[in-house]
């Protein structure tokens, strides 16, 4: 695991975006994870404006999300679908037809996450993965729980996650309650991961999936046991390492 460390959100958004804009230099038809949330906001920021410059080139690059809420189409401004075409899609010369993220509209979980998992092993290997990262610990929707799911599942968010999400929405009550996410076993299956987290409320998290011993209580604690992963933080979120 490398860790990274930078003073500030700025400075973790310009070195995320740098090792993403190298992978997509050096294997120009990449295969991207993708990750929504406000964590990684700033990366696909600097990723924009690495493309405006003329500097990088998404035309071959093909991406899978981690997930979406239950239940939101991707004309809703909370969905995850929307979030990813706003903040990047839309914005760079990728090719939308090679964009992928699980469809919230279908509301049979079974077939949703069947077509998904079909879908992730068409594609083939993720080359980088990024995340984000739960103040509970959880990776896309991976909730604390008493053991890792591998699959793509549906998940019930937990009341901290509720909580913790509620801020984008315009009442609690609009918070869906479900979401499907890729697995932990699809996630550790990416060649590479970065993970970035910052701010003093992901501390906690962050100290106990770095340090702390592997269990599904802190799903991102997984990620001990992936050969290639990269966390860049900044000084808040590693205060308690
Ligand atoms: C959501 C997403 C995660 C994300 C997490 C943290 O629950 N499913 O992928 O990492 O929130 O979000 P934020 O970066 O806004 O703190």
């Amino acid at each position: 695991m490398k860790l990274i460390k930078t003073k500030d959100y700025a400075e973790l958004s310009r070195k995320a975006a740098n090792i993403i804009a190298a992978q997509i230099t050096l294997k120009p038809d990449c295969l991207l994870g993708l990750a929504t949330g406000s964590s990684p906001v700033g990366t696909y920021e600097n990723l924009v404006s690495m493309y405006e410059k003329g500097d990088l080139d998404f035309s071959q690059v093909k991406s899978v999300n981690l997930d979406e809420y239950v239940g939101l189409d991707g004309s809703n401004d909370q969905s995850y679908r929307y979030f990813m075409n706003h903040h990047l899609f839309e914005k760079v010369n990728i090719d939308m037809a090679n964009t992928h993220v699980p469809d919230g509209t279908n509301l049979d979980n079974a077939k949703c996450c069947d077509a998904y998992n079909a879908l992730l092993k068409e594609m083939g290997t993720v080359d980088l993965q990024l995340l984000g990262i739960g103040p509970n610990g959880h990776i896309g929707f991976n909730e604390p729980d008493d053991h890792f799911e591998q699959l793509t599942h549906c998940v019930d968010l937990t009341n901290e996650t509720i909580q913790a999400n509620k801020r984008f929405f315009a009442s609690e009550a609009d918070v869906p309650r479900q979401a499907y996410s890729m697995g932990i076993g699809n996630i550790m299956s990416a060649k590479m991961i970065l993970l970035v987290a910052n701010g003093k409320n992901k501390a906690k998290a962050l100290a106990a999936a770095i340090n702390g011993p592997v269990t599904p209580q802190c799903p991102a604690s997984i990620l001990q046991f992936h050969p290639n992963v990269v966390i860049i933080a900044d000084e808040e979120a590693l205060s308690e390492l």
